[in-house]
């Protein structure tokens, strides 16, 4: 039932426990290792690149083998409950290590540490570190404490902290694609979500240093940056310098003119704050994909009022039709929650046909995971039956397929331009990419001498709900 989430690279905890062995420089350099796991949204995959840039220079290296670390490190994720439990059971899993090797330490890092705080201490004796988002510089320091027999916790949310000067260690890369932090936390308050308190308040990193670490990648033959925040609208830097402000669509437009060949994604969009300048600067770039990631969460305006999403159903289906009108092509996908606090059966199908109306590519859907401190944890019942939310769930799933599929069909006959980012999963004489519109494209090698982060048109003769299939034109 819950495949489609399985692959979900933004937000999704079943993308989990991948670990990481960043061996930038000779691995017999280091004198004490490090293992990191992440968890979460990909904000927390890039976070666990700054951490392994910190760990580095104090002297830490990596290595994917938790067993033979001194340091082991979870960044964890607080989004449903799931999330968290799939922490915890991996906890249990360190301890019997711990138990023969006294000397490991291990560390929750991220939002599930935020959440908890020194708690997690108490409910879980194993951990030795409890270090929050904006406390990953002071890491060093900690694992000092730690290794002196002392727990140690920083868990200070910050107003400032961008991480803007650090350079992340690029972990487990495919060398064609990476992501870009350019903004941290969230001013939002929609009532079903965690991620203001475990993440703080909203701030913009520099834009200049983004343009920067962009370029530099690019340099370093990347091909696709991905610029990331959890409302990259909003974001809004002012220079002091000169007293100027970049916007959303400033930023846009430095990064895309790095270079034509360089491609620009970015994620996540909120309907509310996206605005016509972002579409134009998309539409007036090619360089920057056609494709938006504009969370719904519900298609009914009561529901959406509950979650303090500040759209009405019928503004949100303007702003898809702004998008068509101004980017035609453009790919569009979604986060759905199914079964929030209240949900009647017809809000539930408002949800079904705003899927249709939309006409999603892609859709990451859940039901609703009850956290506490949120606004809805504090003021609604959690009252739709677990089973009635997961036949809910289930509906949704099933329409995306549908959708899926539909709008895979449609690009049959299409000729795309394809960023090859591998071989593709089952077969080694088979590429594998993507279009503007982030879709899989898989097609032959055939005699074409291509590698890895190439271009290439791909015409597409046939689909299934999940991939294109093609051939080189
Ligand atoms: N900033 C992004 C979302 C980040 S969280 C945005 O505003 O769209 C990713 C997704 O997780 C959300 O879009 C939502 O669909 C889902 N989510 C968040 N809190 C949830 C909860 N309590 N229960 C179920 N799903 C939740
Ligand atoms: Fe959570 Fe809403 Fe902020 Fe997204 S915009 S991170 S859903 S509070
Ligand atoms: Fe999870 Fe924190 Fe991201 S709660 S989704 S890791 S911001």
């Amino acid at each position: 039932m819950m495949d489609l989430l399985t692959d979900n690279k933004v937000h999704d905890e079943a993308r989990q426990g991948e670990a990481y062995a960043p061996f930038a420089h000779d691995p017999n350099q280091y004198k004490k290792r490090f293992y990191i796991e992440s968890y979460g949204c990909q904000m927390n995959f890039s976070d666990s690149e700054i951490v392994a840039s910190i760990l580095n220079d104090a002297g830490f290296g990596a290595t994917r083998n938790f067993e033979e670390a001194d340091l082991v490190l979870l960044n964890t994720c607080s989004i449903r409950e799931k999330a968290e439990q799939t922490v915890r059971k991996r906890l249990t899993e360190f301890r019997k290590v711990k138990d023969t090797k006294p000397g490991m330490l291990v560390g929750v890092l991220g939002c599930m540490a935020e959440r908890l705080k020194a708690k997690l201490l108490e409910e879980e004796k194993l951990v030795d570190m409890v270090v929050g988002p904006d406390a990953y510089r002071t890491l060093p320091g900690l694992v000092e404490e730690a290794e002196g027999g002392q727990k140690a916790v920083n868990v200070l949310l910050s107003r400032d902290e961008t991480y803007a000067d650090i350079s992340p260690v690029r972990l487990e890369s495919n060398g064609v694609s990476a992501f870009i932090s350019i903004m941290r936390g969230c001013n939002n308050m929609c009532t079903f979500c965690v991620v203001p308190f475990t993440r703080g308040r909203e701030r913009s990193r520099d834009a200049f240093s983004i343009v920067a670490e962009a370029r530099d990648l690019f340099e370093r033959g990347y091909k696709e940056v991905t610029l990331l925040g959890q409302n990259v609208d909003s974001y809004y830097w002012n220079n002091e310098a000169d007293n100027t402000n970049v916007t959303f669509a400033q930023l846009l437009e430095m990064v895309a003119l790095i270079s034509p060949e360089l491609r620009i994604r970015f994620s996540t969009s909120h309907p509310k704050d996206i605005t016509d300048e972002v579409l134009h600067t998309m539409a007036k770039y090619e360089n920057i994909c056609n494709y938006i990631h504009l969370p719904v969460q519900s298609g009914n305006t009561r529901v959406l009022q509950l979650m303090n999403r500040t759209y009405t159903r019928e503004w949100y289906m303007k702003k898809v039709d702004r998008i068509r009108e101004i980017i035609p092509d453009c790919g569009i996908s979604s986060d759905i929650i199914a079964g929030f606090c209240s949900e009647t059966e017809e809000e539930h199908q408002d949800t079904l046909s705003i899927m249709d109306y939309s006409k999603y590519d892609y859709s990451y859907m859940f039901f609703y995971s009850e956290r506490p401190g949120t606004l809805a944890a504090r003021r609604y019942a959690d009252d739709v039956p677990e089973e009635v939310k997961k036949r809910r769930l289930q509906e949704i799933v099933d329409k995306q397929y549908q959708l899926s599929l539909e709008s895979n069909q449609r690009d049959v006959g299409k000729t795309f331009k394809v960023l090859i980012e591998g071989e593709s999963k089952k077969s080694d004489l088979e590429w594998m990419g993507r279009n503007s519109q982030n879709k899989v494209i898989v097609f032959p090698k055939e005699q074409y001498d291509l590698k890895k982060g190439d271009y290439v048109n791909v015409h597409v003769h046939s689909c299934n709900k999940a991939t294109l299939m093609g051939k080189i034109v």
